[in-house]
């Protein structure tokens, strides 16, 4: 497969160049990237790619690491303690996402490892594509569809596929930080909607009344909510945070929908919910155990499925691959991490 690359201008230099004659650090990047990072990496660096983009085993990785200094990644590797111990020149690890689950950050900083991601450059993209799928889930965009394709059409009814409006209703947020926020804004400005979140902390007032956004406890997001829209964190705290307890506390009219991070949602208690009535509709772009999905959910009619893209628009994709390149150029050359994980 190629992807769609057209020419682009080479990303700018930053202040530490590569000294001419100095030996080279080695990195490698593990998946496949646009062909402007890996130019920039190579004017540092002794880079090994990824260029046919295999699915490498733990063991593989671990191979391919050995007198590396830094990595490049995605969300599909795991760095956990194992890796690190069999690692130990590693001295950077440059994820290209916002997220980091998928990285031991604790034993990172125990080695003196470095570990950077991606926030801010791919946040209103995710925020749109939340939208994207809240409006899919709850106004049947793709259920009808697949309905259409199968050649089922054969007259207009007025109660033809009716779903729930998106305008004017209120959204739940769970998780305020910077996508949480984006996602705020375009349901309190773009569709009158009435806002409500929960968070750890309660935004200042300040950031909060520009959103028209108010906090509530977990319990009032879950039963006030006709559209809820989940962006925290992946962790063990977080796992299965929406199961069957908390579906059933939710409005039976409502839309559910996950950009966050697989396992979040108990996605079999969801598919049963689903299947039941007891939730109208759901969209999900995070999986428990992706890229394989439950055999439930996708025998259900009224979810909308997408495989982790919320953030893959060419401009973010490409936002995204720079600054995890720039961040390890950064590192590894004395400059310090430009967006530390800690
Ligand atoms: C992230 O950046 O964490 C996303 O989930 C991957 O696009």
């Amino acid at each position: 497969m190629t992807l769609p690359f057209e020419p682009v201008n080479p990303v700018e230099p930053t202040a530490c160049e590569p000294v001419p004659g100095a030996t080279r650090p080695r990195v490698l990047v593990a998946r496949r990237v646009f062909p402007e990072v890996v130019d920039r990496l190579r004017a540092h660096f002794e880079v090994e790619t990824n260029d046919l983009d295999e699915a490498w085993s733990q063991e593989e990785f671990i191979r391919r690491l050995q007198g590396r200094s830094g990595v490049f990644v995605t969300t599909g590797e795991r760095i956990d303690r194992a890796l690190l111990d069999a690692c130990p020149t590693l001295r950077a690890v440059c994820t290209m996402t916002v997220g980091h689950d998928h990285i031991d950050v604790a034993a990172c900083t125990e080695r003196g490892v470095i570990v950077t991601n991606t926030p801010d450059v791919l946040t209103e993209s995710t925020a749109d594509f939340a939208f994207a799928l809240v409006l899919a889930a709850a106004r049947r965009v793709t259920e009808s569809e697949h309905f259409l394709r199968a050649g089922r059409w054969n007259r207009w009814a007025p109660d033809f596929f009716v779903g729930a409006d998106v305008h004017g209703a209120t959204l739940g947020v769970l998780g305020m930080g910077r996508i949480g926020q984006a996602i705020a804004r375009r349901g309190a400005l773009g569709f009158g909607m009435k806002v409500l979140y929960h968070n750890r902390r309660r935004l200042e007032p300040s950031v909060e009344g520009p959103l028209g956004a108010r906090w509530v406890d977990f319990d009032t997001l879950l039963a006030r909510s006709d559209h809820l829209v989940l962006v925290v964190p992946g962790s063990p705290e977080t796992r299965h945070l929406i199961g069957e307890a908390e579906l059933a506390r939710m409005k039976h009219t409502a839309t559910l929908v996950n950009i966050a991070r697989g396992g979040v949602v108990d996605d079999r208690a969801l598919a049963v919910a689903l299947q039941d009535g007891r939730l109208a509709a759901a969209g999900l772009d995070v999986f428990e155990g992706e890229p394989a999905v439950a055999p439930e959910l996708l025998a259900c009619s009224n979810v909308v499925l997408t495989p982790h893209i919320a953030s893959a628009s060419l401009a973010t994709r490409r936002a995204m691959a720079r600054l995890a390149a720039d961040n390890l150029v950064s590192v590894l050359t004395g400059g310090g991490a430009l967006t530390p994980v800690r």
